[in-house]
Formats: C-alpha cells, structure tokens, sequence
C-alpha cells in the first residue's frame, strides 16, 4: 500500500436541483426516459451567485470547519476542474485567499484540466509529491468541482454540479490508501467532447461518440490492471466494491456490465449463464460490441445481482446531483465511505476514472483503518433531501440568463443570498475587468 492516502474528504452541492421527472414533461419527452433511460432522480444546479471558485472554496472551507483540518499545514493545493473562468489564472490561486489568511503562501501546485479527468491527475501529482524527496511533511489538499451544463437537446438532463475536498498526508497513518502496482491508464486523441466555443459555457459533444469512447477506455485500463496485478480472475477478485465516472447512472451500469463482458471474454465461467444464452456474444467483432444494444442488456442482466453489491452502495450521490465531472468519482467515493462506514476496513475499492479527448485511469484504493468518525461526518444523504426543487421552468430560466451574461464584466448577481446554505462563499460582484470578488452567507 502506498504510505500517503486520503485522510478527510468533503462534499459540496448547491442547495437548488430540478427534478428529472418534471424535466421529462417540460422537455417533452417520453416519460421514464430521464429517469430510467438514464437512472438520474435529479440535477444540481447553480445560479448566478456561485461559479467554479466559490463552490471550491466552499468545499475546502466545509472540510475546515468539520474535519479540524490546519491550513498552515497545507504544503500542496491542486484543482481538478475543466469549468475554465479564466483563460491564466487557475482556480488554485483563487483558493490561495484561504490559505494566505493561515499565514500560509508555501503551497505548490495549480490546476489540472482534461474534462473529467483534472481531478484524478491531481490526486496522482498529490500522491507523487508525498512519496518524492521534494516531500516536506505537510499535507496536500486535493479539491475537484465542476459546474455541467449543457445547451438545450439530449444532452442536458446529464448535466450536474459538485465540488469535493480531499486532505492527503502520511502523518498520522491515512485510513484510505492506494494499492501499490495496481495503476493502468489509457489515453487517445478524441473529439468526443470538448469545448471550443470560448465564449459559450456549453460543451461540445457527439454523445453516441462518448459512450464508445468511455467503454472502449475502460476495456483497456480493465484489461491493463489485471494484467499489473497479476490477476486471473474476475472483478470481484480483484476488488470488493468498484466506483465509476458517473456521467448518469444507466452508463455506470453499462460500464460495470462491459466488465462482466471482459470477464467472460477471459473466462466464460466465471459469469452466470447457466442456460449459455452469451455464448453468442463471443464472437462479436470488438468495433461493434461497444454498440450492441442485445450484448450490451445481456450483460446489464448478468451483472444486476452483482452490481447491487458493488457498485450501488456507491452510485446513488451521482443520480441526485447529476455529472459534476472531475468531481464525480471523489464524491462517489465520498458516497460509499457514508454509506458503509467501517464496514469497509480491509476492502478494497476498483476505481475508474474518465476524461473526454481522452484521458482514462483505473486504480484500487483499500480502507486499512477505521473511518467511522470520517463518514459519520459527511451527511450526505441529509444535505440531499434538505435542498430546493425548482421547476423546470425556472432552471431554464436560470440558464438562459447565465448565457447572456457569460464572460459579461461589471455584473453583480441577482440571485437571492437567502437561497444558498448557511456558510456558503458565493460571488458579491464581477468588476470591469472582470476581476471575481466573493463573500458568504
Ligand atoms: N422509458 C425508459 N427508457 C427510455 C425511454 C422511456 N420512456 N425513452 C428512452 N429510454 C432509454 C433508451 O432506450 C436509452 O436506453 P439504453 O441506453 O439502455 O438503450 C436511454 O433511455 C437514453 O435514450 P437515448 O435515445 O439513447 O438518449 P439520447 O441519445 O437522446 O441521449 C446521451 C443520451 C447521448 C447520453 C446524451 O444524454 C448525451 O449526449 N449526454 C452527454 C454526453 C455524456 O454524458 N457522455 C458520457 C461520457 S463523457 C462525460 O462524462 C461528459
């Protein structure tokens, strides 16, 4: 196991979310297909008061407050984030505010940017800086959050918003830990999803093109990793629970199922399929399993049982918030630690990072300590069911307002402070240089 390993970790989402259901009608699509045709329950958004900077501090400034954690203390801050406000400045040197009232201007690192990916580089620069002679004793804060939107179409119910905190060190010995050997990566040239347009918030995205892309990263690192580890067997030799990029829940479920599809390929007996209704799936050219509606259900099915077991106590933070990209699989990660609390000692945890464009990593974590005091914390699940629906109407809205005024200057905010939690950094004004100035509530 790696010496250096995660220590505290904090979530943050806006206090307002749409529900899909209302969405579905509003858009006028079918009903269920948010909602089962994606797996998503509800979509975290923000309005004008918050943007990438202050949902980062706030969630820095939440894992402060609730884990005791010393700024002064800090040696490295890096920022996973493809939410660009800044075309120089990075979002770390924002947060730098934080640490300068500590007394604290000794702080490496900036941002990380690659779609979905920026905060696992981050993590991995952490964990490098830790376990290198540049070392210094202090701790390394990791924090990834993302605001997801998307323009009007298909593609919008799978938009979200989150920030995670994650505090690293050594000293004392860190609970959550990495698996040492256990590393694959993937990366390729795609245009799968990127954002060209400067001045507009919106990505630009071939989703049919994604999904492959996705699924074809995760072949690779699947494939990769069992070959570093030496494994022989299927996924749930080499890990008790798995947590996934989360884009929307019905492509976590695919992307567990393609697994179980890799396991057959290597060892047909090692799926469920007593009656050898898959045998049919083995010849299938590799090009055309990734969209193979029929092998792509088989497997949903064989894996179901499977999944509920391993990757459910995981998936259910990222189907209320929605994709909060770099931050998506730290606050899957945030989920399970909640959800199963020291139950999880001496298991291991299969990870799988994905960025578009494309920069993919799969990696095992392992809890080898206690962490009750570090899950009972987080409240989740409270902080979910305490938020504001709005309807669809007014998310529109909302968007629609926030296009205009993108990289507008000399803009105060007109969303109400009341609105916000308690203790939130939000955004007081923009100046006429565009110069960002925050407060809270
Ligand atoms: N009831 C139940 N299910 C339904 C219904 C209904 N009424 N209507 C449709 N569905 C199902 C479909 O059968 C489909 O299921 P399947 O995937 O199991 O076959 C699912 O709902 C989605 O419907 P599609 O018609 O395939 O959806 P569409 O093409 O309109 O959009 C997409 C889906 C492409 C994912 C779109 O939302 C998108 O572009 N999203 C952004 C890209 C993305 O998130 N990519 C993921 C990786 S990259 C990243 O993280 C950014």
């Amino acid at each position: 196991l790696s010496e250096a390993g995660i220590l505290a970790i904090e979530t943050y989402f806006p206090r307002q979310c749409v529900r899909q259901a209302d969405l579905e009608k509003f858009d006028g699509v079918s009903s269920g297909k948010y909602t089962i045709g994606l797996g998503q329950d509800e979509m975290a958004f923000v309005d004008d008061r918050e943007d990438v900077i202050s949902i980062c501090r706030t969630a820095v400034r939440r894992l402060v407050a609730r884990q005791g954690v010393d700024l002064s203390s800090i040696g490295r801050l890096e920022v996973g984030t493809e939410t660009i406000i800044d075309k120089s400045k990075s979002v770390k040197t924002a947060l730098m505010d934080l640490l300068c009232q500590a007394g604290n201007t000794d702080v490496e690192g900036v941002d990380s940017t690659n779609a979905c990916y920026g905060g696992t580089a981050a993590v991995f620069n952490t964990l490098s800086w830790m376990e290198s002679p540049w070392w210094d004793g202090r701790y390394g804060l990791v924090v990834c959050g993302d605001i997801a939107v998307y323009e009007r179409g298909p593609a919008r119910p799978t938009g979200g918003t989150g920030a995670v905190a994650i505090l690293f060190g050594i000293n004392p010995q860190p609970p959550i830990r990495f698996e040492i050997n256990a590393r694959a990566t993937h990366m390729e040239h795609t245009y799968d999803f990127f954002k060209p347009r400067l001045g507009c918030e919106y990505p630009t995205v071939n989703g049919a093109e994604t999904l492959s892309c996705y699924l074809r990263a995760l072949d690779r690192c699947y494939q990769r990793l069992k070959k570093r580890t030496g494994s022989s067997g299927s996924v749930s030799d080499l890990a008790d629970y798995a947590v996934f990029h989360a884009p929307f829940n019905k492509m976590v479920k695919k992307s567990f199922a393609r697994i179980r599809y890799n396991d057959y390929l290597a060892d047909s007996t090692s799926v469920v399929d007593p009656e050898g209704k898959l045998s049919k799936f083995r010849d299938v050219p590799l090009a055309d399993s990734y969209t193979n509606k029929e092998l792509e259900k088989a497997f949903v099915t064989e894996s179901s049982a499977l999944y509920k077991k391993m990757v459910e106590p995981g998936d259910w933070l990222a189907k209320r918030i929605g994709n909060a990209y770099t931050a998506s699989l730290w606050s899957s990660l945030a989920a399970i630690l909640e959800e199963k609390g020291d139950e999880l000692i001496g298991k291991r945890i299969l990870m799988f990072s994905y960025g578009s464009g494309m920069a993919s990593s799969m990696f095992i974590i392992r809890v080898a300590s206690p962490i009750g005091k570090l899950s009972s914390s987080l409240l989740i699940r409270e902080r979910l069911d305490a938020r504001r629906v709005v309807d669809p109407e007014h998310f529109t809205e909302v968007l629609e307002r926030k296009e205009k005024k993108y990289c507008a200057f000399g803009v105060e905010p007109a969303q109400e402070l009341a609105e916000l939690w308690s203790e939130t950094t939000c955004l007081e004004r923009i100046d006429d240089i565009g110069r960002r100035f925050y407060t809270s509530t």
